[in-house]
């Protein structure tokens, strides 16, 4: 598949914003009174200035927005009875008439440049630059998918015998229900979704309950974009009663389930497949969940790129990526001094309001993510495994921020579960091999970066390793659509690769149809 040229050049051409400070609560008036025009948003439009523009303060502003659609319980039902109604329509629509849906919906993307920065700033807590390669690569699975399924989803005609006309067809397996994550909450959020829906199917989708305004706006877009109600439905409620609800195995869901899209915790995956185990149908999961990945320094390495890669790669977006390095593996010879001038690295960070121009780390998404990932600190400082912590400003110590933070530890046998923010833990090795054994016997396998200058070895390396991305001399976060397929295998996932070029087949059944004329 050659890659739509749009993907590059929405990376080069896109816009730029403004981000001067006096702007910011203009932002928030302007996006307040520019949603869409519909009456889901009404309730939405009533004056809630904020009396400040702090980060935290439009936050909760936000929060309170959205609270009338946290709290209503939906109907399951209706859900699915309205998701059926619309599949008999939509699986009947061309492809290139679905593709064409996304194309409108990357223009919309590109449209509310404004108000889609603003939120995915003061929301989900994310940087200036997170936000900006969030919101491109939204528009990017737009044009990498419209483009995927007009090449790869039209029906293939097979070799056939005489008077016989033989051709594989692929075909919507009926509504998915896609649960996002926090993280991404734009564009994970909307590729999971449009993935389903160019294939054919509906969609009922489940975003994080962290970041419903970003759901709402999006859902807006997505209408105007020509995918109707029905089709594409947003379903905004508490994820561990909403799931049950959605994926049990019930008189709904028995026969109208036919796929579930998931990305999120490792813990989570496993709740929903003994869910779908109680179906009498085999639903299929694609699940995208975490890692303990790991980033190999080896003695050939260049320092100061890897150096600058390990920051990037394990505390920037303040650790909260599937894909963020949790383990640096440092080769005992370069060891001492390759920590020393990391510690001076770290002590140069600067952790601040994400909606500021000088922010290299910025908020953790909750209180709770705040106080679990500082629990398992203090934890480690009571074994004096803490070795380094970038200092935290006073004015932020009451606020969701952790400091970046380097932990020793003995061996990778010792790590245990994924922590979801800016914690390294640093491990001396001595084989290479012996090291990717180990990161194997994890069982988890998204990311792997090895920082190498000599060729053979970290070939082998890489065919060594049970990961799905591999990152050679580089960061290995910020896959990028069309050129780095994401997703992981064993405990890291069920293997479909977003934003890659089989993706879309995990959303259609095969079927052949062979014609005796
Ligand atoms: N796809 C995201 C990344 O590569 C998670 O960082």
């Amino acid at each position: 598949l050659c890659l739509p040229k749009d993907i590059y050049q929405t990376r080069k051409n896109a816009p730029g914003f403004d981000w001067a400070e006096q702007q910011q609560l203009a932002h928030f008036n302007n996006l307040l009174l520019s949603w869409p025009d519909d009456a889901f948003f009404d309730p939405l439009r009533t004056e809630r200035s904020p009396a400040q523009s702090s980060h935290a303060d439009i936050q909760k502003q936000l929060q309170v927005i959205a609270a009338p659609y946290l709290s209503k319980t939906k109907d399951v039902k209706q859900l699915y009875s309205n998701a059926i109604d619309a599949q008999l329509t939509w699986r009947e629509t061309s492809l290139e008439t679905r593709s064409n849906c996304l194309l409108r919906l990357a223009e919309k993307l590109i449209e509310k440049q404004d108000a889609l920065l603003f939120l995915l700033v003061y929301e989900a807590g994310k940087t200036r630059s997170d936000a900006l390669n969030e919101w491109r690569e939204a528009i990017d699975f737009c044009f990498y998918y419209a483009e995927l399924a007009k090449h790869e989803l039209h029906a293939q005609k097979l070799p056939s015998t005489v008077g016989e006309e033989n051709y594989l067809h692929y075909q919507a397996k009926g509504t998915f229900v896609c649960i996002s994550p926090w993280n991404f909450p734009l564009a994970i959020f909307l590729g999971q979704s449009i993935a389903a829906l160019v294939s054919g199917n509906t969609v009922i989708a489940k975003p994080a309950q962290s970041c419903p305004v970003i759901a709402i706006y999006s859902m807006a877009l997505i209408k105007q974009s020509g995918i109707n109600e029905g089709v594409f439905q947003l379903c905004l409620a508490k994820g561990s009663t909403i799931g049950n609800l959605l994926l049990s195995h019930s008189e709904y869901t028995h026969l109208n389930l036919n796929g579930v899209c998931f990305t999120g915790s490792n813990k989570t995956a496993k709740d929903i497949e003994k869910l779908l185990i109680e179906h009498p149908n085999k639903i299929p999961l694609i699940a995208e969940t975490g890692g303990l990945n790991a980033m190999l320094v080896d003695a050939t390495a260049q320092h100061e790129q890897a150096i600058l890669d390990v920051l990037q790669s394990a505390f920037y977006s303040a650790g909260q990526r599937c894909s963020a390095a949790r383990i640096l593996l440092l080769h005992h010879s370069i060891y001492e001094n390759f920590v020393a001038r990391l510690q001076q690295c770290m002590a140069e960070l600067i952790i601040s309001e994400p909606n500021l121009a000088e922010c290299d780390i910025g908020p953790v998404i909750h209180a709770a993510a705040k106080h679990k990932i500082n629990q398992y600190i203090k934890l480690q400082q009571e074994q004096n495994r803490v070795i380094y912590q970038t200092p935290l400003p006073k004015h932020l110590t009451t606020q969701n921020y952790v400091a970046p933070c380097l932990i020793k530890i003995d061996s990778i046998n010792e790590m245990r579960e994924e922590i979801f923010g800016p914690v390294l833990h640093l491990v001396c090795y001595d084989k290479a091999e012996n090291a990717v054994e180990q990161l194997n016997a994890l069982g988890y396998g998204l990311t792997l970066c090895i920082h190498s200058r000599n060729t053979t070895n970290w070939h082998k390396l890489a065919t060594q390793a049970k990961v799905g991305n591999i990152y050679i001399n580089r960061n290995q976060v910020g896959a990028i659509v069309g050129s780095h397929p994401f997703g992981g295998m064993n405990l890291s996932g069920t293997g479909p690769k977003a934003g890659g070029p089989n993706y879309l087949k995990a959303f259609v059944n095969e079927k052949t149809i062979s014609e005796n004329s």
